[in-house]
């Protein structure tokens, strides 16, 4: 008995049926590529078995996207990529795997699973391969399923001396009235794999290579039915993804309930698979939640935030339809309603940004407003400084980005401009409807504004005078 397998992942078809220019592996479900949800389960397989694994990833159409994918993974160093160039079929993916990576011809076993299968885990890879242990005489298993709707699925016919896989489009009328159906997940000797591989042909209605041909009732093979078809749901087009990404989001916000998150209409909200939100913490309807976001506990978020990758502390309120994007907001800081956080910024405890206000890239100390209509961009402003309605930092000369930088403790009166870059120091004070493009010291008074001008009694002779 061997203990050494190497995880052969199908990716390099173009998912034709999804009508979508993304390579299928790569289309995002509850906020993840359907390939990181197989990657996941074979690594946590890898990792609880004590079998020596690696994986290895067919790529092919738009392969260079795959590759950036690969770039940005944690655990690359344990995953392979295999280049299929023409995609001729399962059978050809699975040569190609042994063309690029010929070191995998020497694992023990050979693990094939498909990268459009999402709700896989490492539960449905061990039981596959307890069966495969236990039967020192078997070649190869496949883990099938019964299903109402066996359409698009390859059948499992079986006779008594074993059983074959025939494809949709192959198979007779009374074939495709089968319900038992492949999952298309197998695991397999490679020495079973290197007798037949070669031998598969494409003579079929696809005239594609089918990795199904590996199992004929000529050889040892065994159909392993698993009670649920839930976890095997392929994903074919844009409808099986839509379902499948109701299902994760669904079972994801039971789960945060169970936590103790409360949401006042769970249907009515959006959390990708990977948010992390604290117990005590209430959503209201229409909230979009997206990506790494990590909100903490007892935080409030209104109707119809949009939140991605953004980090929420505990207390915090984000009122109705803002909008958060790569922020931090920090503990009971409020922000909203209808405000915008860009990326690269970061709202202090205690702050408050109201309505209307988009802050980027800037910083803002504990205590610090921002409370009506105003832009804040590129700027650091201090503790309990409180900006007030209508303020604008020009960052932008038309050519180059500068930035501002307030103290604590300052005081900025309405319909305020600065022109960066600019500093006004601590304690200090800008009267209302001030230009200021000079830097104001620490505990200065600063006044920006052309004189009035008042005439007693002109105003009649004024409006006389427009009148021809
Ligand atoms: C496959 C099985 C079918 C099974 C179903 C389960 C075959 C011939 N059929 O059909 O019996 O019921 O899965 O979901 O295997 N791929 C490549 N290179 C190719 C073709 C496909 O890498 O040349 C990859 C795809 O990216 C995908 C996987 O293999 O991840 C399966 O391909 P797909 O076209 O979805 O196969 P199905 O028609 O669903
Ligand atoms: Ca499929």
């Amino acid at each position: 008995m061997g203990n050494s397998i190497g995880i052969v992942i199908l990716a390099a078809g173009k998912g034709t049926r999804m009508k979508t220019d993304t390579p299928k592996a790569l289309s995002l479900c509850a906020g993840k590529t359907l390939l990181d949800y197989v990657v996941h389960a074979a690594l946590k397989f890898a990792k609880d078995s004590s079998l020596t694994a690696e994986i290895g990833i067919v790529v092919g159409h738009r392969k260079e996207l795959l590759e950036e994918w690969w770039q940005t993974h944690s655990e690359r160093e344990a995953i392979k990529l295999a280049w299929q160039k023409e995609q001729n079929g399962t059978a050809d993916a699975l040569k190609a795997c042994f063309n690029d990576l010929p070191h995998f011809w020497d694992y023990d076993y050979t693990l094939v699973a498909c990268a459009d299968t999402p709700l896989i885990s490492e539960n449905e890879f061990n039981e596959l391969f307890e069966v495969m242990k236990k039967d020192s005489t078997l070649v190869g298993v496949a883990a099938t399923f019964e299903t109402e709707k066996p359409t698009g699925y390859g059948r499992i016919i079986q006779d008594k001396k074993g059983f074959q896989i025939v494809e949709e489009k192959d198979a007779s009328e009374m074939q495709k009235k089968i319900q038992e159906v492949n999952s298309a997940f197998y695991i397999i000797k490679t020495s079973h794999v290197k007798e037949v591989l070669g031998q598969i042909s494409n003579k079929n209605k696809s005239n594609e290579f089918y990795l199904t041909d590996l199992f004929q009732t000529d050889y040892a093979v065994k159909a392993v039915k698993f009670p649920s078809e839930t976890p095997f749901l392929g994903i074919n087009t844009l409808e099986q993804l839509a379902n499948v990404d109701k299902l994760i989001r669904t079972k994801k916000i039971k789960r945060m309930m169970i936590d103790g998150v409360r949401f006042l209409n769970p249907d009515q909200v959006y959390i990708d698979a990977d948010v992390v939100i604290g117990p005590g913490s209430t959503i209201y309807p229409g909230c979009t939640i997206l990506g790494k976001t990590k909100i903490g506990a007892g935080v409030l978020v209104e109707s119809n935030c949009f939140i991605t990758h953004c980090s929420i502390a505990d207390g915090a309120h984000i009122l109705a339809s803002s909008y958060l994007e790569g922020a931090i907001v920090l503990e009971d800081a409020t922000i909203g309603p209808m405000a915008r956080l860009r990326p690269g910024t970061e709202i202090g405890p205690d702050a408050k940004i109201g309505n209307f206000v988009e802050v980027k890239k800037s910083k803002l100390g504990r205590g610090a407003k921002v409370s009506h209509l105003s832009y804040i961009g590129d700027a650091d402003i201090g503790e309990n400084s409180n900006i007030g309605c209508g303020f604008i930092t020009c960052n932008y000369d038309g050519a180059n980005k500068h930035k501002t930088k307030i103290g604590s403790n300052t005081f900025i009166g309405s319909d305020c401009q600065v022109i960066a870059p600019i500093e006004i120091g601590n304690d200090a004070f800008i009267a209302a409807g001030s230009t200021i493009t000079k830097n104001v010291p620490s505990g200065s008074f600063a006044l920006a504004r052309s004189q009035q001008i008042t005439k007693e009694g002109a105003a009649k002779k004024f409006l006389k005078s427009k009148k021809t």
